[in-house]
């Protein structure tokens, strides 16, 4: 059987099958379907300083081999998600990411600092600058090169687990954005975060989304999501984490042949939430077959025309 552990940074993680913030709760919701000690890593919905209600309702819809979301960042906030989640990562068996969101730097600046003042078995954090849903902050960083290295320059001071920048496919350049992350001391970045996209009932004319636009994930976003790991590939040291409509261990190989070290499976956790299990036994089978030892002789080696 392959190794198929991974190294982070300074972590190495049992296998590259992550599930995708916001797409696993707080990854304690589903004993019964998933046995959560097989996942790579867990990364946990989005936490900001105050708890948030998110948007109004629609906030959800499906679409063409997809769905969008506009769920504004709903989430307990930190306080409580130290008070009444750490306890319960002590005991998980799978290894926590934390998902960071902020308004401003000095929101991300204050949850970091919180976190890093209590002690825990979280691995790392993975900071949200491309959260398409929300009026202040979110995407607003990671469109911006400068903003970018700032902030990763700053969250870099305050912590030595692992910390990953998690990258919007809705700028110009997404390479430029992780050459900012990179050189703002991050171990990695994961990519991407969801496309901007609108939905329509043709029927009654309305939107089906109340914030007008959300983010577009699932199938219909692997070819973006590709784009963006080879792209980033072609320009950073530093591992990046694949995400983006990933339903199978073809996605998997597709995304680590673009130049991921792991994945983050997303969407699909709606449809399965054990899908995760289900993918890394077959990327198991697959590299047997293959007869590799692991996956490091894939990562980034598609063959392309030039
Ligand atoms: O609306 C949301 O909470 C989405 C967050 C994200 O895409 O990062």
């Amino acid at each position: 059987m392959a190794d198929l552990s991974i190294k982070i940074g300074h972590t190495t993680f049992k296998n590259p099958i992550f599930v995708a913030s916001g797409t696993f709760g707080y990854g304690t919701e589903n004993p019964e379907l998933v046995d959560v000690s097989n996942i790579g890593a867990i990364v946990t919905k989005s936490i900001t300083l105050n708890p948030r209600e998110g948007n109004p309702p629609p906030r959800i819809v499906e679409t063409p081999s997809g769905m969008i979301n506009s769920i504004g960042l709903a989430n307990i906030g930190v306080d409580k998600y130290i008070n009444e989640m750490l306890p319960v990562y002590e005991e998980i068996g799978s290894p926590i990411i934390m998902n960071i969101a902020g308004s401003s730097m000095e929101e991300y600046i204050k949850v970091l600092q919180q976190m890093e003042a209590v002690s825990s078995n979280i691995v790392g954090y993975e900071i949200n600058i491309s959260c398409p849903n929300v009026k202040e902050g979110g995407m607003e960083f990671g469109v911006d090169c400068n903003m970018t290295e700032k902030l990763t320059k700053e969250l870099r001071k305050l912590t030595d687990r692992l910390l990953i920048m998690k990258l919007s496919p809705n700028v110009t350049d997404i390479s430029a954005i992780a050459t900012s992350s990179e050189n703002g001391g991050a171990d990695a970045v994961s990519a991407v975060n969801t496309v901007v996209g609108m939905s329509i009932d043709h029927k009654t004319g309305k939107n089906n989304i109340y914030t007008t636009y959300g983010g577009l994930s699932g199938p219909a976003i692997k070819p973006v999501g590709l784009a963006c790991v080879h792209k980033v590939y072609n320009s950073v040291k530093i591992p990046i984490i694949g995400i983006g409509g990933i339903v199978n261990s073809s996605d998997v190989i597709e995304y680590i042949l673009a130049g991921s070290i792991a994945v983050q499976v997303g969407t699909a956790n709606y449809r399965d939430p054990g899908i995760s299990e289900k993918i890394l036994n077959d990327l198991n089978s697959y590299l047997d077959e293959q007869e590799l030892d692991s996956i490091d002789s894939l990562i980034g080696s598609v063959k392309t025309y030039d």
